[in-house]
Formats: structure tokens, C-alpha cells, sequence
């Protein structure tokens, strides 16, 4: 089976938000995760305070439509595809989407074409968004088993 892998940014549509930030953010990851299960989409996003940044793997199908659908919601902008790329495993593979909440912390390892809102016209390589994911995925908190169980 072919595994492929995206990651994105986006600008957070406050204009969109109706809702008190923290309830958005719960409502937002149980029905994304809801429908990657349906995907077979497994990844992570990183919030940060005005933009998130998102790895999605899984099969090419699963991943066009995943990006289809996130890119459509009103309340992201500007959707910057940062890179594709073939993968030999899954990095987050017990995760329909891990959340990782950088808005005061920012976790080491994380370049700064990550960290910024915008960055027109910069491309990095895959390989270089692959090892920054491996890091995330590898800082997994040590609550992965139950994690793995809630596929979470
Ligand atoms: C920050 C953010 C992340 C999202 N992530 C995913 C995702 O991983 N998979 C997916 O299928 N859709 C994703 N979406 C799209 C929403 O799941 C989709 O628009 C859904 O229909 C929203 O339903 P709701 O308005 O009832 O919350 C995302 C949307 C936002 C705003």
C-alpha cells in the first residue's frame, strides 16, 4: 500500500470562530478525527496563535480527500501546501489527528517556516518536514499507550 504524506498551513478566519476558543478547538478535533477514521488518515496538528500547521498520512485518496475537506472550512485561510511526499510508515500512526497546542510553548525542533504565520514562497524539503514530524511524533507525551487506545 502506497503511503503518502502532506503538510500544510492555514490562517486561522477568526471572523468564522462562534464559538468560545477551547470549545472550538474539542468540537473541531472530535469531528476530524471522526472522519479521518473514515480516511483511514492518521496525523497531528500544531496550533499555534494565528495559523496551524498539519501532517496528514495515509493513503493518496484518503490524504486528497482530507485536504479537500479541511481546505473548504471556512474558519482556516490562506492554505499553503508546504510539501508531499511518499512515506515508509505511518508517523503518528495511533493518531486520527494528534493535537499539540504551540500557542505559549513551542516544542524544540520546530523551524521557524513553522512557527511563522506566512512565509510567502517558502518551500522546504520533505525530508526536512518529515525529520521536524519525527521529532513531534517522537515528543509524544508519555501518555502514548493511552493514547494509542483512544486513537487520539
Ligand atoms: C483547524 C481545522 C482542522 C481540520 N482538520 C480536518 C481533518 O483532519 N480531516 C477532515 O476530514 N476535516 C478537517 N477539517 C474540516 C472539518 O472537519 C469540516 O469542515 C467539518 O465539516 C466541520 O464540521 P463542523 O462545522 O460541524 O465542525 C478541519 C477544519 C479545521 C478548521
Amino acid at each position: 500500500m502506497d503511503l503518502a504524506a502532506r503538510a500544510f498551513k492555514a490562517t486561522i478566519n477568526r471572523s468564522a470562530i462562534r464559538r468560545p476558543v477551547e470549545e472550538e478547538i474539542e468540537r473541531t478535533l472530535s469531528r476530524a478525527r471522526r472522519l479521518n477514521r473514515l480516511n483511514n488518515v492518521t496525523g497531528a496538528i500544531l496550533l499555534f496563535p494565528e495559523h496551524i500547521v498539519k501532517w496528514i498520512e495515509g493513503e493518496p485518496a484518503g490524504i486528497a480527500d482530507t485536504f479537500e475537506c479541511a481546505s473548504r472550512d471556512e474558519r482556516v485561510k490562506e492554505i499553503q501546501v508546504l510539501g508531499d511526499g511518499a512515506i515508509s510508515r505511518r508517523l503518528f500512526q495511533a493518531s486520527w489527528m494528534f493535537y499539540r497546542d504551540c500557542r505559549t510553548d513551542v516544542p524544540p525542533g520546530i523551524p521557524d517556516f513553522l512557527r511563522r504565520e506566512t512565509d510567502e514562497g517558502v518551500k522546504p524539503e520533505f525530508s526536512v518536514l518529515l525529520e521536524t514530524m519525527q521529532r513531534v511524533a517522537a515528543g509524544l507525551d508519555g501518555a502514548y499507550i493511552t493514547r494509542a487506545a483512544l486513537m487520539i
